[in-house]
């Protein structure tokens, strides 16, 4: 049966591309044709203009489900690849307690997987993808597991981290308001076998402190990214037009580039509230 069907797009090196989609519509099948996990039955992933024939170090992948060596304790799980990439214990050690304070959980660091919760298991998996400093890092709705306040904490802090390190980032997220917050642009699958239903640019410049984003231009991407989720086929090519169409229609009430950083952040929410509340 075929999970996606004719997928095609680049992403830039230092790009974030966010792919967002229905349940079941292949995204993590799509994050592990492009880690090496799996080979396209058809087609070719290229990194840097080459084949993708296997697990690439340069390339990581944080898994929808953290998947952690339960045997293992979190210091041990993050060092893991340091330890298959020849570092000596006691590098790996100061570079895995490194990686547990950047990801906010040093103090779980002798604790095994069955003893932390969701949410501290999945920034464990994020510490240990970023041990080698990947040039490109897959993450697979990264964040999903953690509460709404840690989110948007990672959230900021996942785009600081891509500022110093410049890593190319492909991430699969269910939140629109994620996904604009994140990424240079965001990639709209259809339903199962998933296929590009539109790539739509954010055009907000970086940095992109929560508290001064451009409410309007939020606003008019997540119409778009949204009804080319709802549509169906016969509707798509008149999908842009009426969310261009439902964001001016806004106008007047839509919030226009903010004043003060608590009305930005107050729009930032509100604009998002029916999302969240669904
Ligand atoms: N190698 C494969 N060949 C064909 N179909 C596959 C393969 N691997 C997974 N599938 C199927 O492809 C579909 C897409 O699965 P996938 O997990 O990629 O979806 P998803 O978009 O990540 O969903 P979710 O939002 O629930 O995480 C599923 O029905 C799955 O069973
Ligand atoms: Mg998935």
């Amino acid at each position: 049966m075929l999970a996606l069907d004719r997928v095609s797009f680049d992403v830039p090196e230092r790009h974030i591309a966010a792919i967002v989609g229905p349940n079941g519509c292949g995204k993590s099948t799509l994050l592990r044709l492009v880690a090496g996990l799996l080979p396209p039955d058809d087609g070719v992933v290229a990194l840097d203009g080459r084949s993708v024939h296997g697990p690439d170090p340069r390339v990581a992948l944080v898994f929808q489900e953290p998947r952690l060596l339960p045997w293992r304790d979190a210091l041990a799980n993050v060092a893991f690849p340091l330890e298959l990439a020849g570092w000596e214990r006691g590098r790996r050690e100061r570079r895995a307690r490194e990686l547990l304070d950047i990801v906010g959980v040093e103090d779980v660091a002798r604790l095994r997987p069955h003893q932390l919760s969701g949410g501290i298991r999945q920034r464990v998996a994020i510490a240990r993808a970023l041990a080698l400093e990947p040039s490109v890092l897959l993450l697979d709705e990264p964040f999903s597991a953690l509460d709404a306040l840690t989110r948007e904490r990672f959230n900021v802090e996942l785009l600081s981290l891509w500022e110093r390190t410049g890593t190319t980032i492909l991430v699969v997220t269910h939140s629109i308001q994620e996904a604009i917050y994140l990424a240079d642009r965001v990639i709209v699958l259809s339903p199962r076998p998933g296929r590009v239903v539109t790539d739509v640019p954010v055009e907000l410049p970086r940095p992109r402190p929560l508290a001064s984003l451009d409410a309007a231009a939020v606003s008019r991407t997540a119409a778009i990214i949204r009804e080319h989720l709802l549509v169906d086929d016969g509707d798509r090519a008149d999908a842009t037009l009426r969310a261009e169409r439902v964001a001016s229609a806004d106008g007047p009430s839509a919030p226009g580039p903010p004043d003060t950083g608590s009305v930005a952040r107050r729009s930032w929410f509100e604009l998002f509230r029916r999302e969240e509340t669904r």
